[in-house]
């Protein structure tokens, strides 16, 4: 049975599954409930300086799929409105009852070394694994000269990241915000000032819905309401690339990295994992559905590693970044052409409305004259292989894409006479 046990940048965790820093890792009560349902570590709730943040009501919105099913969720509440010293009291007393579990201390401080230099050694005396920056907040928080407005700032993430190295010998994790041109930046920031890992994504900036009668974005607070942070579902390809950024850069190659980011199941997590992740954080998918995801994320996870003879997570883990990699250097010479399976088609004719309308005109619509009968059949010396009939398409499997043996040898953009600045032909010219 495969080992889902980890050791992240030093920190020490049963399982690679963290709840990220927010509501569910607010306080003793949620974090012990966590813990006994089986979650590997957590990721406290944003700390921050005394007298506490105040919260609005109310603080969240949701994008809906059609059965209701939330695909994006949307939150504009601050870090913990409760005392620091309750916070540091229950995070000991957690740790203490929990020692193999991985208890990280999110932080959030004005941009001054002596308010780091005052917090640090107060949480590395609760016994905690480590410490996370919070410079993703993209409300609230930004306004007030942190979050977001940190992490936006490669320079000042290498700075605070100094002072924390400097002041404290618990691993420091940089959290991130993709609200942000190049994810690169602040991630080389980070490892410059010292970072032992950075996590990603926190939230995006986002407004999910206007109420049309009242005039004002959702949530609503009184009669206005301001843009909030989006996560869930929805995020997660956002967050996989900008993993995936980092994982390939060669200044960062080799920074461990916690992916966070619409992680509901544990295929979501072996995707961050194949990318680059060392562990993954959850946060949205537990406040939907609770603690007890992670069973199926836990199993799940262990199963599928044992089918493909995995034994550890590091038999894994950034398998998929070496074939991630820049358009320039995709294979021009493969092809694939789309195939239908006239057993499984239901003839509603989505496939040839969309390959007719906005692609290649690669699908026939066949009607017998006689029965009026339907049927649509790809044109294969038409059809590019773009993918749109069967991302269209209601039946799973009914159309497939099929790779064509077309007897090239792999030649990329680089390399294709067809690109005005390919070698193949500068050294042609220059002949
Ligand atoms: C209600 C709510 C509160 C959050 N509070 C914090 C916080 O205090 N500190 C922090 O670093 N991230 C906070 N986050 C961001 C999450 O930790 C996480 O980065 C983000 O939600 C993406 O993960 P998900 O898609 O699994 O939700 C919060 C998210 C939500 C939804
Ligand atoms: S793959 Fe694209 S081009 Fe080919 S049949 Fe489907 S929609 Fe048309
Ligand atoms: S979309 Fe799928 S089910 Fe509908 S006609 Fe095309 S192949 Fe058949």
């Amino acid at each position: 049975m495969a080992d889902l046990s980890i050791e992240f940048c030093g920190i020490k965790s049963p399982n690679p599954f963290w709840l990220a820093s927010a509501p569910p890792t607010d306080k003793a009560y949620n974090v012990i409930r966590a813990f006994e349902a089986g979650w590997g570590g957590v990721v406290w709730k944003t700390l921050g300086e005394d007298p506490p943040a105040v919260n609005v009501s109310s603080r969240y919105s949701a994008i809906y799929g059609k059965n209701r099913e939330v695909i994006g969720f949307n939150n504009i509440e601050l870090i913990t409105d409760r005392s620091l010293e309750q916070n540091l009291q229950e995070i000991a007393e957690v740790k203490k009852a929990w020692p193999d579990r991985a208890i990280v201390v999110s932080l959030m401080l004005p941009c001054e070394e002596h308010y780091w230099a005052d917090i640090l050694p107060k949480v590395e005396a609760t016994g905690a694994d480590g410490i996370e920056l919070n410079f993703g907040c993209p409300h609230g928080m930004p306004e007030r000269g942190m979050g977001a407005a940190v992490g936006q700032v490669p320079e000042y993430v290498q700075m605070v990241t100094a002072w924390c190295k400097k002041h404290s010998k618990l691993p420091v994790i940089v959290k991130l915000t993709p609200n942000i041109t190049d994810i690169r930046k602040p991630a080389r920031a980070a490892k410059e000032g010292g970072a032992d890992a950075v996590s990603l994504i926190n939230t995006i900036n986002s407004i999910t819905s206007i109420d049309l009668d009242r005039m004002v974005a959702l949530p609503i607070v009184g009669t206005a309401s301001t843009h909030g942070g989006y996560c869930g579902a929805a995020v997660k390809p956002i967050a996989l690339n900008m993993v995936a950024e980092i994982a390939r850069d060669p200044e960062t190659r080799g920074l461990p990295i916690s992916g966070i980011g619409g992680i509901a199941n544990w295929r979501d997590a072996a995707e961050f994992i194949a990318l680059g992740a060392g562990c993954v954080q959850v946060c949205t998918a537990a406040m939907l559905h609770g603690f007890r995801i992670v069973e199926e994320m836990k199993d799940g996870l262990s199963r599928w590693m044992d089918s493909k003879g995995y034994r550890t997570l590091a038999d894994f883990s950034g398998k998929a970044v070496p074939n991630t990699t820049d358009w320039k250097y995709l294979d021009m010479n493969y092809q694939v052409i789309a195939h239908i399976d006239q057993n499984e088609c239901i003839q509603c004719g989505r496939c040839h409305v969309a390959c007719e309308d906005t692609s290649h005109q690669a699908i026939a619509q066949i009607i017998d004259q006689a029965s009026g009968a339907r049927r649509y059949e790809v044109i294969d010396q038409e059809c590019v292989g773009c993918n749109l009939c069967e991302i269209t398409c209601p039946v799973q499997n009914c159309i497939t894409m099929v790779p064509q043996v077309t007897g090239k040898p792999y030649m990329n953009w680089t390399q294709d006479p067809r690109n005005p600045r390919a070698e193949v032909k500068e050294e042609s010219t220059a002949v």
